[in-house]
């Protein structure tokens, strides 16, 4: 059978895994993103001393942020199903001297290796959109929180890309044509609500948010790339057009005038059977 064309479902098989956790780390520099991530952490109302589940935890981006939030008296468990993602996240927790409040284990999110009622907040961040059962993810999610805890996703939506590029027809292509065949449900960020509604979790709240660059950053640059060599293998546009519609970016940007956003949603639910948070 041949691979699934999202690489995030099975990094461990991918030819070079560690340009993964590079991305992951380049990601999370750019200052849209870093406030995009914390504004939402922020949203979930995560107090000092919870125990907090992320889920697809990646290279630590997301944990280590909630280990500073949750401080020495609260403690943080990732879960991921790449062995290079989760060696990456223990050795950068370590560096960073959080490794006392912070566990890595290897698993599946459809099938979490954790007890049931154990976390006050579980957590999913740009993962929703990768997994294989996306469902079972979420009812494990809820499994896994104390009643009266918080299960918070975060996703983008690959409807909201807007680049102000002259060939608006060749854009709409590269960027339609690629999330539609890369992923099962490409415009995931605008299904939150209605996910954890349909879950039964209580007071489910949204947080829209805008990552937006001005400048092609290296971690920008990267992905705009990416998307042509994705639409290449997909057979969408040659290597001319590639290269012409890249060019044409980096020339808006020698010029000032680069403008790249992208819709990200995050929603929150209460689980049922608590005392409600304020
Ligand atoms: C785009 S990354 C997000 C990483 C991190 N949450 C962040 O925002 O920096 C998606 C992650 O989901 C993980 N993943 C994909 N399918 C999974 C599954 N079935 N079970 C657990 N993790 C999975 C991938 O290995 C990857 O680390």
């Amino acid at each position: 059978m041949a691979p699934h064309p999202d690489p995030w479902r099975a990094i461990d098989r991918q030819p070079d895994p560690a340009r993964y956790v590079r991305m992951m780390e380049s990601r999370s520099r750019t200052p849209t993103q870093a406030r995009v991530r914390r504004r939402f952490l922020r949203f979930c109302r995560i107090a000092p001393g919870w125990k907090v589940l992320e889920v697809g935890v990646g290279s630590g981006v997301v944990a280590r942020d909630l280990a500073a939030m949750v401080g020495p008296r609260g403690h943080v468990t990732g879960v991921d199903r790449s062995r290079v993602l989760m060696a990456a996240a223990r050795r950068r927790a370590r560096e960073e001297g959080l490794a006392r409040r912070m566990d890595f284990r290897l698993g599946d999110a459809a099938a979490l290796p954790l007890r049931t009622g154990r976390f006050d907040c579980a957590l999913a961040v740009t993962v929703l959109l990768h997994v294989a059962r996306p469902q079972a993810m979420l009812r494990e999610l809820v499994r896994v929180t104390r009643p009266g805890g918080v299960v918070g996703l975060q996703d983008q939506d690959f409807g909201t890309q807007v680049l102000d590029h002259p060939d608006r027809a060749l854009t709409r292509l590269i960027f339609e044509g690629v999330a539609d065949r890369m992923y099962p449900e490409p415009y995931s960020g605008r299904t939150l609500v209605r996910r954890l509604v349909q879950l039964g979790l209580e007071r489910v709240r949204l947080l829209a948010d805008v990552y937006q660059v001005r400048s092609l950053d290296p971690f920008t640059h990267s992905l705009l790339k990416r998307r042509t060599e994705i639409a290449m293998q997909f057979g969408l546009i040659g290597p001319r057009r590639a290269a012409g519609w890249l060019d044409a970016i980096e020339r808006a940007d020698a010029a000032g005038h680069f403008v790249f956003t992208f819709n990200y949603y995050g929603a929150t639910g209460i689980r049922r059977g608590g005392v409600a948070l304020s």
